[in-house]
């Protein structure tokens, strides 16, 4: 009989008898790791972050910050994860226990108050200090102990430094996910850049040299409520095929707030987030190729700014703590009409690969949505992949109008993506998100624009056009009014943008 054990903090800790609702957060309290805390239970505060082994190519490992008030303890079963407790805990009990360098620096450097959202913080933040695109680079700067001595006058010259990335390379966006009342940001940030490079004998940094512990095949009831992790893309077929209802659980970021908030209990859950067929990323001559559930910080980094519109798209969606772990089969699996995906991919022409135990189809997204969060996928039927065409057109962006900068939901999501030839719209696609039911097309503005002139006339008359798409409601979020207008204004951004050549275009 297979027995349920999670690592924590290098110790093992058995899982058995855990109920399949039970989320990370609360398994690890209840065994008295309280480190962890509990602000918003939905994965709004970062207050609960910890950090997982989550595999990096197959040889190689990479500790990731995700929110553990989401995801299901037994989602871990024979997985390694360091709480703030464990960061900083000597290696052996012969040696002296000592705070881990973000630890210091944040003690050091006034970054905590109150210390509710604090273990959150230096979580998320050891992740950033671990990456291994911010090691390989080196901190640059003269490092003392683990800590950059860190100046103005002295910018590192290998990282651009700006006011979202530090001289030591940090990415403040890694901590994007994070909230803190009382202590103000500053001080944070000033921790933060203040991070030098681990040293070579940190044991954190070495277990990124092997690869993360294999997803294990977990099967148990508690309660009358399953979990199962499925090995094979049949088994998981099989599953589905007996049980139409049960629910699949890729980052469980929407499903892990519908348990917590609106107390939903699947009776059965289908964990896919480490089945491989749904994890890869191809890039062909005439397709790019993603699988349903890769993490979106993992597209991010596979694709690597190839596809520019999902490069703008990817630090709007949410936070660090929700893209570690958030994919793109489970934006569009709730069938939501104001997923940020929806919209970026209608603009790519993307299609989805809908998989079941009788085969596999291939729908385009446009033809996807029928209704409010209905869409053509059958019971039984999984997203497996999701194709966007090659090449991509030359012009594109994605616009998100939400009332804060980053993680946040959109009012109204844009993305557009038109092909210019000598000054002639040849193609052009508009996916709207927020304005309707369900994602749409613009299809009126689409109509003004094809095959004419790109002038500001031209840009002025698809401004009107978007400006009557779609039926928005007037929610907490934004007024119909508003929402019809930032339309309108999105379009004119466009074409200022493409005039001073502001928006991506795809290196040729
Ligand atoms: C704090 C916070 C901020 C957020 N911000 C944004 C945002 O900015 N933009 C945005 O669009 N969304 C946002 N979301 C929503 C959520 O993160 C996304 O919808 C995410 O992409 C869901 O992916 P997941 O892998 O976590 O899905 P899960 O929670 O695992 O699953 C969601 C649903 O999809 C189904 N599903 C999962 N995978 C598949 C598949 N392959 N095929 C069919 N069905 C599947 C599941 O059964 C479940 O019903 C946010 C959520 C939170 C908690
Ligand atoms: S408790 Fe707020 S993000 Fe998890
Ligand atoms: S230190 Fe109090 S919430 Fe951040």
């Amino acid at each position: 009989m297979h027995e349920i054990k999670v690592t924590v903090n290098g110790q093992v800790r058995g899982c058995d008898g855990v109920n399949p609702n039970t989320r990370l957060l609360d398994w690890l309290r209840s065994e008295g790791l309280t480190g962890s805390k509990e602000g918003c239970a939905e994965g709004e505060c970062g207050a609960c972050a910890v950090l997982v082994a989550r595999p990096d190519g197959t040889d190689r490992s990479r500790w990731t910050s995700v929110n553990a008030c989401l995801p299901p303890a037994l989602a871990f079963d024979g997985q390694e994860i360091i709480t703030a407790e464990g960061l900083g805990t000597a290696p052996s009990p012969n040696v002296k226990e000592e705070l881990h360098p973000v630890q210091r620096e944040m003690a050091d450097r006034g970054g905590s108050q109150c210390g509710y959202c604090t273990p959150g913080f230096v979580c998320s933040m050891a992740a950033e200090f671990y990456r291994p695109e911010r090691v390989a680079s080196g901190s640059g700067n003269t490092v003392s102990g683990n800590t950059v001595q860190a100046s103005a006058e002295a910018p590192n010259e290998e990282h651009e430094t700006d006011h979202e990335c530090g001289p030591n390379g940090f990415d403040l966006h890694s901590l994007s996910g994070n909230l803190c009342r009382c202590t103000g940001y500053r001080p944070i940030r000033d921790a933060a850049y203040a991070l030098g490079a681990p040293t070579e004998t940190d044991p954190l940094l070495q277990r990124q040299d092997s690869p993360a512990p294999a997803a294990v095949h977990t099967q148990t009831t508690v309660d009358g409520a399953q979990f199962l992790r499925p090995q094979t893309m049949e088994e998981l077929f099989e599953r589905l095929a007996q049980n139409p209802e049960a629910k699949l659980v890729a980052g469980a970021t929407d499903l892990g707030v519908e348990v917590n908030i609106r107390h939903t209990r699947p009776p059965l859950a289908l964990a896919i987030d480490r089945l491989e067929p749904l994890r890869e990323l191809r890039i062909g001559s005439d397709l790019i190729e993603i699988g349903a559930a890769l993490t979106l910080t993992e597209i991010e980094r596979e694709l690597n700014g190839k596809v520019p519109l999902l490069a703008q798209l990817f630090p709007q969606f949410a936070s660090r703590l929700i893209r570690n772990a958030a994919s793109f089969g489970g934006n569009l699996g709730t069938g939501s009409p104001i997923g940020d995906s929806a919209p970026a991919l209608l603009a790519l022409n993307a299609s989805l690969v809908l998989a079941s135990k009788n085969g596999e189809r291939t729908v385009p997204l446009s033809e996807y949505f029928t209704g409010y969060r209905q869409t053509v996928k059958q019971p039984g039927e999984i997203i497996r992949t999701v194709q966007i065409p090659l090449p991509l057109a030359e012009k594109t962006a994605f616009y998100k109008i939400a009332k804060r900068r980053f993680d946040d939901i959109s009012s109204v999501a844009i993305g557009i993506a038109m092909q210019l030839d000598e000054g002639t719209i040849t193609s052009i696609q508009i996916g709207l998100g927020g304005v309707a039911a369900t994602p749409i097309r613009a299809q009126k503005a689409e109509q003004v624009l094809l095959g004419k002139q790109w002038t500001p006339e031209v840009a002025a008359e698809a401004a009107a056009a978007m400006a009557t798409e779609g039926t928005p409601i007037d929610d907490f979020r934004a007024s119909s009014k508003y929402r019809s207008t930032m339309l309108g204004q999105v379009m004119l951004k466009f074409y200022a943008e493409t005039q001073s050549a502001n928006t991506l275009e795809v290196s040729k």
